[in-house]
């Protein structure tokens, strides 16, 4: 099993424990995920370029300290030859309505919360992968962690409507838009919600 289904495995709905990096086996030779972790140091040098995700990153909000526990669970996305990290994502397998967010009828998504590279890893193709950036494999390893969940039927994430270069990037990779539009959930920018469903 390679990296990113071997750290789905046992990847509960809420919260779990992420304690360990010892299950972590290679996927590629080029972008590798692995638990994160409250002590990892790259964490208090994070910079996105949008502040709310740096707070969320840098500030361990994805972790209880009071449990010990990660919720969500949160990866660290690395370049095995180098060992740089690049970036972190927060996700959730959870029932999401469907198709669209406004439904009564519910489908088991891959909730992607909070996804970010940093600033200097962005727009950069992946080293020794012409034609491929670091944005798209991380998002492929996510994807690959939704394929291999029993009955999940896509990837679904939540995007300020303002955030332009997050909104176009997710809809080169075949992200959708609900059709209620965007939605204020609080005092900043409404958000959209995306989905990127995969084939019957
Ligand atoms: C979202 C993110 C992961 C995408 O990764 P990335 O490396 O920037 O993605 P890419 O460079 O492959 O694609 C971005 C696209 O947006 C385009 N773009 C860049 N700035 C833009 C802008 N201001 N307006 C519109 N499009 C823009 C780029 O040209 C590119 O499209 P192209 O490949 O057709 O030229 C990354 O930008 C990031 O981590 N952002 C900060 C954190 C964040 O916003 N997270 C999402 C919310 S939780």
């Amino acid at each position: 099993m390679d990296s990113a289904g071997a750290l789905a495995d046992g990847d509960g709905e809420g919260m779990v424990n992420r304690t360990s990096r010892e299950t972590t086996v290679p996927l590629t030779d080029h972008l590798d995920l692995r638990w994160a972790l409250p002590d990892d140091p790259d964490l208090d040098r994070f910079t996105s370029g949008v502040p709310e995700v740096d707070v969320f990153f840098r500030g361990r909000r994805w972790f209880l300290e009071e449990k010990g526990k990660a919720s969500p669970p949160t990866y660290q996305f690395f370049l095995p030859r180098s060992g740089e990290v690049v970036g972190y994502a927060s996700v959730s397998k959870r029932r999401c309505g469907h198709p669209t967010d406004d439904s009564n009828a519910k489908a088991r998504y891959l909730a992607i919360y909070v996804v970010s590279l940093h600033e200097r890893f962005q727009g950069v193709e992946l080293p020794g992968v012409v034609g491929t950036s670091i944005a798209a494999a991380l998002f492929a390893q996510l994807e690959q962690i939704a394929r291999t969940a029993p009955g999940c039927v896509g990837l679904y994430l939540w995007v300020r409507e303002d955030n332009a270069r997050a909104v176009a990037f997710y809809r080169k990779l075949g992200f959708v838009d609900d059709t209620g539009g965007p939605v204020r959930r609080d005092d900043g920018p409404a958000h959209l919600t995306m989905r990127k469903l995969f084939d019957a």
